[in-house]
């Protein structure tokens, strides 16, 4: 496995992979949801790229850019245990240089959901995506469901400036309780961790009842809201019922929707989302 820093070594490397080339960009901190998109790159391609890259952009003034999970030398003996070809670790000085000024807004879909509580976030994510693209230039890459709307803008960015990428998204790997797997799930403790149960609880409760024929969009949010509210140490930011491609909030009836919400418990921010229909 090829470690590389620079991007005159990661585009060398780059040129000398065999095709199609399969794309992972990650902050690190990996856990097995990142390493099921590895496998599906590994499964569909003939290289897979990694980057591990801890993006300052899209994180906001009194987010956890600084306390961020951070574990290098796990991560890489990770990747080589899946076999993989090529691992970017660009840093800020290489991606964001002094005089650094440009800038990837996607627009419609960055408006609600996570839009909305995290400002400049999707900016930061687009912007820093479509660097990893140029620089590695694969022929896939492979997104998670579990952030189904910076999917949806990865997609909707990927479109509109003609990347001669497809765009693959994976299901949501969770723990054996339900929890959707993610870096941050680190920082909660026992109590916590017992607390963010209902999230998962929250959504498959929701989805049972629109297999059962529940439809109303405002009774599936409250359905999320019910369960949710039964946890004192969960605050919620949003449960959303909304469109599954333009993520436009839906009311009525609903044959398919992006179930999706974010909530805070203590310090920590977790989402998490389900698709209906
Ligand atoms: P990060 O949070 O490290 O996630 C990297 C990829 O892993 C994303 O596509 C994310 O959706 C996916 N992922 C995370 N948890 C998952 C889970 N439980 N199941 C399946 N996939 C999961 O997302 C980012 O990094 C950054 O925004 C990035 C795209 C790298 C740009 O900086």
């Amino acid at each position: 496995m090829n470690v590389v820093e620079s991007l005159a070594e990661v585009r060398l490397a780059r040129a000398s992979l065999s095709q199609p080339v399969g794309f992972v960009p990650t902050m690190g901190s990996l856990h097995e949801g990142h390493l099921s998109l590895v496998r599906q790159a590994r499964h569909d391609c003939s290289s897979v790229v990694v980057s591990i890259y801890v993006n300052p952009t899209q994180f906001g003034p009194n987010e956890d850019f600084n306390n961020y999970p951070r574990d290098l030398q796990r991560d890489l003996a990770l990747l080589r245990s899946e076999g993989v070809d090529l691992v970017w670790t660009p840093n800020d000085k290489l991606m964001y240089p002094t005089g650094y000024q440009t800038w990837v807004v996607v627009e419609d879909v960055t408006k609600s959901l996570e839009g909305v509580i995290r400002a400049g976030h999707f900016r930061g994510v687009a912007t820093v995506v479509t660097k990893l693209f140029n620089a590695v230039q694969p022929h896939r890459a492979y997104f998670g469901q579990k952030d189904a709307q910076q999917a949806i803008v990865i997609g909707t960015m990927t479109r509109d400036l003609d990347f001669p990428i497809e765009i693959v998204v994976c299901p949501t790997i969770r723990e054996p309780d339900g929890l959707a797997m993610s870096s941050r799930n680190v920082y909660l403790d026992p109590d916590e961790r017992s607390a963010a149960l209902v999230l998962s609880r929250g959504l498959s409760t929701a989805k049972a009842a629109f297999g059962a024929g529940a439809r109303d969009a405002a009774n599936l949010r409250n359905i999320v809201l019910d369960i949710l509210s039964t946890e004192p140490l969960v605050n919620v930011q949003y449960v959303s019922c909304a469109h599954p491609d333009t993520l436009q909030e839906l009311e009525g009836r609903v044959d398919r929707a992006l179930l999706s919400l974010a909530v805070t418990i203590g310090k920590t921010r977790l989402i998490d989302n389900i698709v209906l229909g």
